[in-house]
């Protein structure tokens, strides 16, 4: 591609301005297939941990590292060339102390060519966000349901049914939009709280499971497709079925495979006659 057909990646600043504009679409990728079929229809491109679920088959996300996030970060920056790329980073990679988020999210940008890096938490993560923003590392915070804080919280469920969870998390939300994320992810949390934390947050809120009322919406590329059999959480609109359609492929494949149909003569190399 030459230098003046080279297609602009969307900036940080490009999707914080879309604050109270058109609604910003974010999706999950892993790797460069994905990444290459998603980035010309969505704004960012999320290199989320739930990898370690949905690549991997880990119970949780707290078995992925900072090695799996680079190794698919990269990937995904490789197959796009319009989204902005954002890329977790991984349970016990940025918690200790702001020295050592800054260490891990500065390789995640270098090794990777992303733009932001993601990280989960409230209050307790408010200087973190702060000491990388103020050294040039885009934050996009994460509050609501954490599922790297599996454990803590007792499961999957969804937060803010109570007046006591509501205040916490729009305090968190209101901490890490001070401390300078341009963007949060507000995930499995009731629509009165997913309103009130988009009208008092400058930074652009990003839903999953949190209702129409924020600035964008992110879902599992695979939840979305109908890759990921199994359970289906109530948030997640289907919009393929992929899943089925794959294993119709491979029945049909084998099927040829045995009755010797495949491969044709039209799947053969042809041999070469001299002359
Ligand atoms: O890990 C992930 O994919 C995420 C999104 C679901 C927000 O954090």
């Amino acid at each position: 591609m030459s230098a003046t057909t080279q297609i602009k990646r969307i900036s940080v600043p490009e999707i914080a301005a879309r604050k109270g504009q058109q609604p910003i679409s974010v999706l999950t990728a892993y790797t460069v297939s994905t990444a290459r079929l998603l980035d010309p229809h969505v704004d960012c491109l999320l290199v989320g941990d739930s990898l370690g679920m949905v690549v991997y088959g880990l119970d949780s996300t707290l078995g992925v590292t900072l090695e799996m996030m680079i190794a698919h970060g990269a990937a995904v920056v490789r197959g796009s060339a319009r989204a902005c790329v954002v890329v977790d980073l991984p349970w016990a990679t940025y918690q200790e102390s702001p020295q050592q988020a800054f260490r891990n999210a500065a390789r995640v940008l270098a090794e990777t060519g992303a733009q932001a890096v993601k990280l989960e938490g409230g209050e307790e993560m408010a200087d973190t966000v702060d000491f990388l923003v103020r050294r040039g590392i885009p934050v996009m915070g994460h509050v609501g349901l954490t599922p790297q804080a599996v454990n803590a919280l007792g499961g999957y469920r969804a937060r803010g049914r109570s007046d006591a969870e509501q205040h916490k998390i729009l305090g968190d939300a209101r901490a890490i939009a001070e401390a300078g994320a341009f963007s949060v992810v507000v995930e499995g949390v009731v629509e009165p709280l997913a309103r009130q934390i988009t009208e008092s947050i400058p930074a652009v809120t990003i839903g999953i499971g949190a209702s129409a009322a924020c600035d964008g919406q992110v879902l599992v590329s695979d939840d979305m497709l109908g890759l990921f059999g199994g359970f289906t959480p109530k948030f997640v609109k289907r919009y393929a079925a992929l899943g089925e359609q794959i294993e119709a492929a491979a029945a049909a494949y084998t099927a040829d495979v045995q009755a010797r149909v495949f491969p044709g003569p039209e799947h053969v190399f042809p041999v070469k006659r001299p002359g």
